[in-house]
């Protein structure tokens, strides 16, 4: 037989059930199977209504109270608790996943760094290491070791920017040839990439500031055909099968013979453009066999080693590669223009 006391036991444990499960519940779903089991039409709620049959009109209406105050409390927990989660079910279907993402910023090499870093890999697929040398010289290293005396008129071709008593701005990468042949017995073959400066007027060709890769070979047998094999095989490389090459002579103090080599003009393939001024060509390095008056600054036997020397310009071959018309466009950090490649 029910009592109101089993009745009033039955309700402070529903009571405690719910609080209890009301806590653990995560989602709308979740909440509405809950409501079900207390409120629903065979809910334990209605369940105890039904209970309330056995008991005396007095009794009915005690137990009847505390019935109903448990109903009315689980109906106020379950509509607060369902205005959370709506509202945690809004936020989260605020998020389109489907709009595109924020890209975040992806820098890039500089169009000199990635020609640079190409011509380091070709030269180091023919054997060729790679040496760094010094921005600052002393005029020994710069000039004189390569066979460019104080007076002689060769110092003429390079506007030099001085830092002090005897030490410049290199204004080219051949003092490494003389450094590396100081330091190591033949053979050699090494490149060397770096920055040089002259005080030049800055113009479409020309920069005050700009880089040069240094070659040097030095072994026994070495001649001008292994100079030539080697430039084509790289200006090939770098630019593919159908780049061509010339020499020209020309004259530089630490080679012998010297030389110029230009490679074909890609803008316009030889036909001659504004770029090459006409003459399908454009000029890339100087070079050369390595002159033996310079051997004599570095201990080298003449009569056994000979060797070849290159220094080119890596701002013309990047123009050349990226068909950029003007050498100023690489310095002067504009992201518009950077941004391209
Ligand atoms: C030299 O600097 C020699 N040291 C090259 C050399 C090395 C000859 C080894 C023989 C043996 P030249 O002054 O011509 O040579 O410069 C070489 C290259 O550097 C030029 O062909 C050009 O591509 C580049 N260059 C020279 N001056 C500038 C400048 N102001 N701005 C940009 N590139 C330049």
């Amino acid at each position: 037989m029910t009592t109101i006391s089993d009745i009033e036991k039955k309700v402070q444990s529903l009571k405690e059930t719910f609080d209890h499960s009301v806590t653990d519940i995560k989602s709308v779903s979740e909440l509405e199977g809950l409501r079900v089991r207390f409120l629903g039409r065979r809910g334990h709620i209605s369940e105890l209504f039904k209970s309330l049959e056995m008991l005396t009109p007095q009794e009915k209406r005690g137990a009847g109270k505390a019935i109903n105050d448990l109903k009315n409390n689980v109906q106020t927990i379950i509509q607060d608790r369902k205005a959370t989660l709506d509202e945690g079910e809004d936020a989260r279907l605020k998020i389109d996943t489907t709009l595109p993402g924020n890209r975040g910023y992806i820098g890039r090499y500089h169009p000199i760094t990635t020609v640079l870093r190409q011509i380091k890999s070709i030269f180091h697929k023919m054997g060729f290491s790679v040496v760094e040398g010094l921005e600052v010289e002393t005029e020994y290293y710069n000039f004189e070791a390569l066979n460019i005396p104080k007076g002689h008129p060769a110092r003429d071709m390079h506007d030099t920017l001085f830092v002090g008593n005897d030490i410049v701005l290199r204004t080219h990468t051949s003092p490494v040839q003389v450094r590396v042949m100081e330091s190591q017995k033949p053979p050699v073959r090494i490149i060397s990439p770096g920055r040089c400066y002259r005080r030049d007027t800055p113009d479409a060709t020309h920069s005050p500031a700009f880089y040069q890769v240094e070659g040097l070979c030095v072994d026994e047998g070495i001649t001008f055909a292994d100079l030539k094999g080697v430039i084509l095989t790289f200006a090939q490389s770098l630019f593919g099968s159908d780049m061509k090459i010339r020499f020209r002579p020309s004259f530089f103090p630490f080679t012998e013979p010297s030389a110029e080599y230009d490679f074909s003009c890609l803008m316009c393939r030889g036909k001659g453009c504004r770029v090459c001024k006409g003459t399908g060509w454009i000029e890339i390095s100087g070079a050369g066999m390595v002159n033996p008056a310079v051997y004599k600054y570095v201990d080298y036997d003449e009569e056994k080693y000979t060797g070849y020397a290159f220094g080119m310009g890596v701002e013309r071959i990047t123009m050349l590669m990226y068909e950029v018309n003007d050498i100023r466009l690489f310095y002067e950090n504009d992201v518009r223009f950077l941004r391209q490649f």
